[in-house]
């Protein structure tokens, strides 16, 4: 389920980390006046396509998923102070579906573990839960098991869980880690394919195959793209022929380990794309590798992101795409059409993983500056972070179309943009660990960058 090479201990330290980290958001909704004798973490209650009894595939609620890598839905969690957790696990009785695979090694013996045939049963299991506080999706098992609306994930004691969840365990860095491994089996594989210049969809089922995965146990879908179609953030179509003419290609693809995401994207351009599309190419991966790097304690993701904006913003003067000095096209933010994301996110159960923009236990919150609303990290990097590098700089007609006939028209070179519209766009993303002196990229190790050969990677 987790890293083959982590030590079992590690997870028994995980464990117990995360019990640490409940029994501090019971003190501190105890202070609050909101005092619960435990936390009850369910995985989730399972959901069907609407007017329909087919399920929608499940994932398991983050929070349970922290707990145990138990799959499927209707287990619960109770977290005590003092206390090893307890689940419940469902293990249906009925003939139409397998129950999950059942907990062994270190996976059993850091949680003492129940068996139930559905979630009301697993509840009663787990004693009186009325003064329990609910951590889940459906706050009608937790009334059905006795606990009160206001024990539904109370605002302060989640606060303190999701800040915490932003620090990753040994164990959960070595699953991130793990993932990174993985998935850099299936860049390969993508990487062969669009030397090959498959299909979309051809490469989509070569990486699947590289990393053993089927499609919904990728961390998020893959985003597979050839020519202009990269410049759609979240493009999913896969087509079925063959790139004509395959100028350029993105591919945005992870993996899973222990429930623990790796989001990696790479860009590649063939010989028949426009050279400046390969220059930016070029000047994109030295620009991300350079922000990577710069990942350390201390820092703030803001000021990354604003780096990251100066960056694109010197390349597509230098390659003559604005018009206007570097200076002058800062100021005008002549750059943000190009760049319409943020430079990365904090990463880990979930791939945009939660607390991001909180900057402190008690739950405050710091929205990003408002010319980049999309900026999903706002809070200060700290060790133990594992957070996405990701800056692009892409040909967006949408987001181009305002100022060819705005103020500042005169700025672009509107007949080198055209010619660069059918080459889409280009991400290069890493997942980084922040230690505590730098960082550590889980991603350059195992996935080459575009200039590097597919043996290996450069350092
Ligand atoms: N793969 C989604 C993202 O990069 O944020
Ligand atoms: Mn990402
Ligand atoms: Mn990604």
């Amino acid at each position: 389920m987790g890293p083959s090479e982590s030590p079992q201990s590690a997870y028994r330290e995980h464990v117990s980390s995360v019990c640490t980290v409940v029994e501090e958001a019971l003190q501190v909704s105890a202070d609050a006046g909101h005092a619960f004798d435990g936390v009850v973490f369910h995985s989730g209650t399972a959901a069907s396509y609407h007017a329909d009894d087919l399920g929608v595939p499940f994932r398991s609620t983050p929070h349970f998923a922290r707990l145990t890598p138990l799959g499927g839905p209707g287990h619960l969690v109770l977290c005590r102070p003092g206390r090893k957790p307890l689940i419940a696990w469902v293990n249906p009785t009925d003939h139409w579906e397998e129950g999950p695979e059942p907990l062994d090694g270190a996976y059993a013996e850091s949680i003492d573990v129940r068996e139930a045939p559905d979630p009301l049963a697993a509840g009663i299991l787990l004693g009186d839960l009325s003064r329990c506080a609910y951590v889940g999706n459906d706050p009608d098992l937790a009334q059905r098991l006795g606990m009160p609306a206001a024990a539904v994930e109370p605002r302060v004691l989640m606060a303190v869980l999701d800040w915490h969840r932003g620090f990753k365990t040994t164990w959960e860095i070595d699953c991130i880690r793990e993932a990174n491994r993985i998935a850099a089996a299936g860049h390969r594989a993508a990487r062969a394919g669009f030397e090959r210049r498959l299909s979309e969809r051809r490469i989509h089922a070569d990486y699947l195959e590289a990393i053993g995965a089927l499609d919904g146990e990728t961390p998020y879908p893959n985003i597979i793209a050839w020519d202009d179609r990269s410049a759609i953030l979240h493009y999913q179509r896969k087509r079925t022929s063959r790139p004509d003419p395959g100028r350029s290609f993105l591919i945005d693809a992870g993996a899973s380990c222990g429930g623990y995401a790796s989001d990696v994207t790479r860009s590649y351009a063939s010989p028949s794309a426009h050279p400046v599309f390969v220059e930016a190419l070029d000047r994109m991966e030295d620009l991300q590798r350079d922000l990577a790097q710069s990942v350390e304690p201390g820092g703030s993701f803001v000021a990354l992101h604003a780096r990251a904006v100066a960056g694109v913003t010197a390349i597509l003067c230098d390659l003559g795409v604005l018009r206007v000095g570097h200076s002058e096209a800062l100021e005008r933010k002549l750059a943000l059409p190009f760049l319409p994301h943020g430079v990365g996110h904090h990463l880990g159960l979930q791939v945009h993983d939660v607390g991001g923009q909180q900057v402190d236990r008690a739950g405050r919150m710091r929205p990003p500056p408002d010319e980049h609303p999309y900026l999903r990290t706002t809070r200060d990097l700290a060790p133990r972070q594992v957070v996405t590098v990701e800056p692009g700089l892409y040909f967006v007609p949408q987001l181009l179309a305002p100022h060819r006939s705005g103020p500042d028209r005169g700025c672009f070179e509107w007949s080198l943009v055209d010619d660069l519209l059918p080459c889409g766009g280009i991400r290069i993303e890493d997942d980084v660990r922040v230690t505590e002196s730098g960082s550590e990229n889980l991603t350059r190790p195992v996935v080459p960058g575009h200039r590097e050969s597919l043996g290996g990677a450069a350092a």
